[in-house]
């Protein structure tokens, strides 16, 4: 409330945070992307190794309501693991929306990929425990 206690202190989008503060009662949190508890997964390594927020949730700067763009599958966290250097961004771009690769970022990536020692597990224990 910091922040809300000045701006947009008449909001009807922030009633429900202003309804928690003076309740003490958290808001419900609607997840739309949900993996299985037996599934690990961390934000950190993934934006700190130049996954892009987009490459996994879409364009979220055009949803009027958020949805799930990719299937979070299992297969699907494997071919990225298989092959990163065809997803991989600068570290400036992780959170740009609509990124247009340059025509050698292959090349790019695999040599930040070899520099930075980036080798994202494909072994079961790394994702289950
Ligand atoms: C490698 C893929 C990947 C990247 C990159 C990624 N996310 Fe996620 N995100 C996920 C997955 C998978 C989940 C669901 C996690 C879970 O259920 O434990 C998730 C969940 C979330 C949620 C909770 C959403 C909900 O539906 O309740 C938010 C918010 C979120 N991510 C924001 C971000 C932002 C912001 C970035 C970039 C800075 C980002 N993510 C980058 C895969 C990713
Ligand atoms: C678009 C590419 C991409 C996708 C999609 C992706 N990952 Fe990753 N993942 C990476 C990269 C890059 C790393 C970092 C590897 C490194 O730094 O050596 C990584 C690392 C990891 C690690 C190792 C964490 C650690 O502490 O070392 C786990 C576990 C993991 N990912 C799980 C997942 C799961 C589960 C999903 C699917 C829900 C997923 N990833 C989807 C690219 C991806
Ligand atoms: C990069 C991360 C990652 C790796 C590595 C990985 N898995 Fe998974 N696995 C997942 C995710 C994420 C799911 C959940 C997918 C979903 O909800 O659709 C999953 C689901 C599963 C399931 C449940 C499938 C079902 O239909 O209910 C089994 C069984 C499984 N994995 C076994 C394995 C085995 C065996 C290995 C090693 C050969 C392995 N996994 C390696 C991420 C991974």
């Amino acid at each position: 409330m910091n922040c809300h206690s000045q701006v947009k202190e008449q909001s009807l989008k922030l009633l429900k945070v202003r309804q928690s503060w003076a309740t003490g009662e958290p808001i419900e949190w609607v997840k739309v992307h949900h993996l299985p508890d037996y599934a690990n997964f961390s934000h950190s390594v993934h934006v700190n190794s130049g996954v892009g927020c987009e490459t996994c949730h879409g364009r979220i700067d055009q949803m009027e309501v958020v949805a799930q763009q990719e299937p979070l599958s299992m297969g699907w966290c494997l071919e990225c693991h298989r092959a990163p250097e065809l997803y991989l961004r600068p570290e400036d771009e992780i959170t740009t929306m609509g990124y247009v690769q340059p025509a050698d970022f292959v090349e790019r990536n695999l040599a930040t990929i070899r520099r930075e020692g980036i080798q994202p597990p494909t072994n079961c224990s790394a994702c289950h425990y």
